[in-house]
């Protein structure tokens, strides 16, 4: 049975305070969706009854839509092409896009993100969230050495304390990684205001915000765990 030590251990943000979903609404670079089909699918995410081969197809539809959110803004250039009938000029994306989807629970997301950018470069990037401390650890790293890149987009799906996000963010950019977004699916107050702090100069992309995190860290209402819920390790 665990001491009391270890016990209050494991609830890491006991007592710690956490901003009010309103007082973080309106902070700069931060794109909540507004989308009703985004809102009807996080429901079925949310949902206790929904099963992992379920959630793992709702996350992909999720990063669908959200990519469609997350570029449009992107820059174009001009392409010469002849259509069946007459030559024109079209527009292709100026510059190529990075996915760096963050282990394990950002894999769906990039999935869906590739059905919009079947050409973006995927690099992998594994985090691990310590349930004590609630301190990301780095354990697997498949970044390259960015070329080219319009813009580079961060996903996974859950934003708790941010630390895991924030860190995400200071690795791309130490690999010199340009134009960074990150995009989330479920965010909660305290760690949308930390990685607001901790990188101002990257767009944040939610599909929505929560109210709270728990004692250990978890975001409430939420929808539990993103990664066990995906691959069936419940
Ligand atoms: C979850 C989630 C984020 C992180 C969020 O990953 O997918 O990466 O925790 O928490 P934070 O904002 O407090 O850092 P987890 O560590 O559970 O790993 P998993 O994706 O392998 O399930």
């Amino acid at each position: 049975m665990a001491d009391e030590g270890s016990k209050l251990q494991s609830l890491p943000m006991r007592g710690v305070p956490q901003p009010a979903r309103d007082d973080v609404l309106a902070l700069p670079e931060v794109f909540i969706s507004r989308h009703p089909v985004v809102a009807h699918k996080v429901t079925a995410l949310r949902d206790r009854t929904t099963t992992p081969p379920d959630f793992y197809r709702l996350v992909r539809e999720l990063g669908t839509l959200l990519a469609y959110e997350a570029t449009q803004d992107l820059h174009l250039q001009p392409s010469a092409i002849e259509t069946p009938l007459e030559p024109m000029t079209g527009a292709r994306l100026a510059g190529g896009v990075g996915i760096v989807p963050i282990l394990r629970a950002g894999l769906g997301l990039a999935e869906g993100f590739r059905q919009v950018l079947p050409d973006a470069q995927i690099w992998h990037l594994g985090l691990r969230r310590d349930e004590h401390t609630l301190e990301p650890i780095e354990y697997y790293n498949q970044l390259a050495r960015a070329s080219n890149l319009q813009v580079c987009f961060s996903v996974d799906p859950m934003l708790a304390t941010g630390g895991s996000a924030i860190d995400a963010l200071n690795i791309l950019k130490r690999y010199g990684v340009p134009h960074l977004r990150y995009v989330g699916l479920i965010g909660a107050p305290y760690g949308l205001l930390k990685l607001r702090q901790a990188h101002p100069d990257v767009p944040i992309y939610l599909a929505a915000l929560d109210e709270r995190l728990d004692d250990r860290g978890f975001i409430c209402p939420g929808l539990g765990d993103a990664g066990d819920r995906q691959f069936g390790t419940l």
